[in-house]
């Protein structure tokens, strides 16, 4: 216990009265009302449920420590920043992480029987099967490669024919600044709602190796060729059917997202500062491994929304027979649903397998349908297909 005490010291600085500053820190909401009664000079500037600002003396800084150790038995438990200005974007982050894992964005229902039935039972293997080799072919999809742009057009291209000149329908390339590859947007205006928006999206880019990327052979054909093609059927279906729906549908093939989440991050930041309504976010990146014996789709539990995922478990026990779901946790942002929840949407990612039976060929030039785990067949991809469908429909009405 003293050792630990003295370990905590040692972080921190040695500051005479005479050089003493006021700082900002910010502390854990549940150490806001000791700490200011133990510290002479403390001020609460700013408060959410989770995390509080206190501006205090830098003198103080040793005691505050001893104090969080002594009480709540935390090495620190408080960030000491440069300005108040960080100590606020540190507070409106997280909570606003806190909001997107918790809040009921909407009442989210499953009402929609027939029509989805009757769309769902129009998911098709062969033609995911397709869109996966034909992803694949590219030498790789690399956000700065020439092959990493052509895939991209080519998805644009897809999804255009898809929508057969539907007037409610439109394609474009969303361009980044910083490197050439784009991603691609599709948009079905809502008849009535228009202004609440559902996003269904995956990455289009793909990686391998360390040196030469732009050159390697990166045909990531799970990762993530997979979720383009399950988003294209979910497209296919939807175009075939003439279904039009009364919310806005955003179908998006994400750029570099292997190097950072880059492109969806800047979609999703470019949304948050428009206000934009977004309603739910499906990501889905790596459909076609069956990785895990007794598991066929696995929601991630991190960085999603609680209820939205939730519902999405119920749409595969109303919609899609067969399929045994669970759950499972990345421990990190590890895809593009990070992106619009750090921006505060909710946002769920059903995936292949838990991560301890995880796909080992991804970032390699192994990942191809022929791999254990697909063996050369969409059937996996397929289940998510399924699901995709019955989710647009129920979030479209
Ligand atoms: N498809 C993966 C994410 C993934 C891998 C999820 C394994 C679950 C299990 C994604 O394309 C990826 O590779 N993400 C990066 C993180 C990103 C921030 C660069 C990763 O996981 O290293
Ligand atoms: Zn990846």
């Amino acid at each position: 216990m003293k050792k630990l005490w003295m370990m905590c010291l040692s972080l921190g600085l040695t500051i005479t009265a005479a050089q003493a500053k006021d700082v900002f820190i910010t502390i854990g909401s549940d150490a806001i009302d000791l700490s200011q009664k133990s510290l002479m000079a403390s001020k609460a500037i700013m408060q959410s449920k989770e995390i509080s600002i206190l501006k205090i003396n830098e003198s103080e800084i040793e005691s505050l420590s001893h104090l969080m150790h002594e009480k709540f038995n935390r090495c620190g438990g408080f960030i000491v920043h440069e300005s108040e200005a960080e100590a606020v974007e540190v507070l409106e982050n997280n909570s606003l992480r806190a909001f997107a894992k918790k809040a009921n964005f909407l009442n989210y229902s499953i009402t929609e029987g027939d029509r989805v039935q009757n769309m769902v039972s129009k998911v098709n293997e062969f033609s995911i099967r397709e869109m996966i080799l034909k992803l694949s072919s590219y030498q790789n999809r690399y956000y700065k490669a020439q092959t990493g742009v052509d895939s991209q057009e080519y998805v644009k291209a897809t999804w255009e024919k898809l929508a057969n000149s539907r007037s409610d329908v439109s394609v474009e390339l969303y361009q980044h600044s910083g490197w050439p590859q784009p991603s691609v947007i599709m948009t079905v205006e809502g008849s009535s709602k228009k202004d609440e928006v559902v996003v269904i999206g995956g990455h289009g880019d793909s990686i391998a190796g360390f040196w030469g990327r732009e050159r390697a052979r990166a045909p990531g054909a799970d990762d993530n060729a997979s979720g383009i093609a399950t988003i294209t059927e979910i497209i296919r279906v939807m175009m075939d059917n003439g279904y039009k729906p009364q919310r806005t549908i955003k179908f998006m093939s994400y750029a570099a997202e292997e190097v950072g989440l880059l492109g969806s991050k800047a979609i999703a930041n470019e949304f948050k500062s428009n206000k934009t309504n977004v309603v739910g976010v499906v990501q889905f990146d790596m459909t076609n491994h069956k990785g895990s014996a007794n598991l066929d789709i696995v929601f991630m539990s991190d960085f999603t929304n609680e209820a939205h995922t939730k519902f999405m478990g119920a749409l595969i026990d109303t919609y899609v027979a067969g399929v045994n779901w669970g759950y499972s946790k990345c421990g990190y942002g590890c895809s593009d649903h990070a992106s619009w929840h750090n921006a505060g949407y909710p946002a769920s990612m059903p995936f292949e397998s838990t991560m301890g039976d995880i796909n080992n060929d991804i970032h390699t030039k192994n990942d191809t349908i022929d791999a254990p785990g697909s063996m050369g067949t969409a059937d996996h991809a397929e289940k998510f297909a399924r699901l995709g469908v019955a989710y647009l429909v129920e979030m479209g009405k």
